[in-house]
């Protein structure tokens, strides 16, 4: 089976969803760890209860982001993990990362990407305007939310930011789940 680490800085209500697909039979892969960069990460409790391992490093202890991800690859290594699965993980992956895991970091980002990368994408599209938004599951290449797309689906803008935060999230939840079915699938094929 394809075991995966969860890369999440904040909430982790995609993390949540992944975890439970797996316990649920509905992805057929193992989340052998989390990794968060944010102490203070609520997905950290979220991991705890599932009593799956985790592991938190912040950059600014490292001198250098080479030297941060070389400590995150060895933590890898002792999870013997296959795929990253990145879910609100807010920082860029480096040439240490992406190396070790070629075309085998995975993200989620909530907009129809190549519109609106980066952090609030949500803001962003509603500050523009858009009528339509959406999510975007991609690999992940040096870029930011940039790489090769494995999934997207459009989800219309509601009357709040709360409703369309939520019609969004709902869809990320879901969305995230199919993608990383069908990749695994076809790696499973190969
Ligand atoms: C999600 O909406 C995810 O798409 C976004 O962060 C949120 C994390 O929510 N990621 C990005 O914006 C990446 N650029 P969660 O912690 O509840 O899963």
């Amino acid at each position: 089976t394809i075991r995966f680490a969860i890369f999440a800085s904040g909430n982790g209500s995609n993390a949540e969803a992944l975890y439970q697909a797996t316990k649920e039979g509905h992805l057929h892969g193992e989340v052998v760890g989390v990794f968060s960069d944010k102490e203070e990460a609520f997905v950290l409790e979220r991991a705890a209860k599932w009593d799956v391992p985790t592991a938190q490093l912040s950059p600014k202890a490292f001198a250098s982001k080479v030297d941060y991800e070389q400590a995150v690859l060895d933590q890898l290594r002792s999870w013997q993990v296959d795929f990253l699965v990145l879910a609100g993980y807010m920082r860029l992956i480096g040439p240490t990362l992406l190396n070790a895991f070629p075309n085998k970091i995975v993200n989620i980002h909530p907009s129809l990407l190549p519109a609106f990368p980066g952090k609030d994408a949500i803001g962003q599209a509603l500050a523009y305007g858009v009528q339509v938004t959406g999510v975007t599951v991609h690999l992940v290449d040096a870029g930011m939310d940039t790489g090769p797309i494995l999934a997207q689906r459009a989800v219309e803008v509601q009357a709040t930011l709360e409703q369309t935060e939520a019609c969004i999230h709902a869809v990320e939840h879901e969305l995230y789940r199919e993608a990383l079915d069908q990749l695994w699938n076809e790696e499973r094929m190969k």
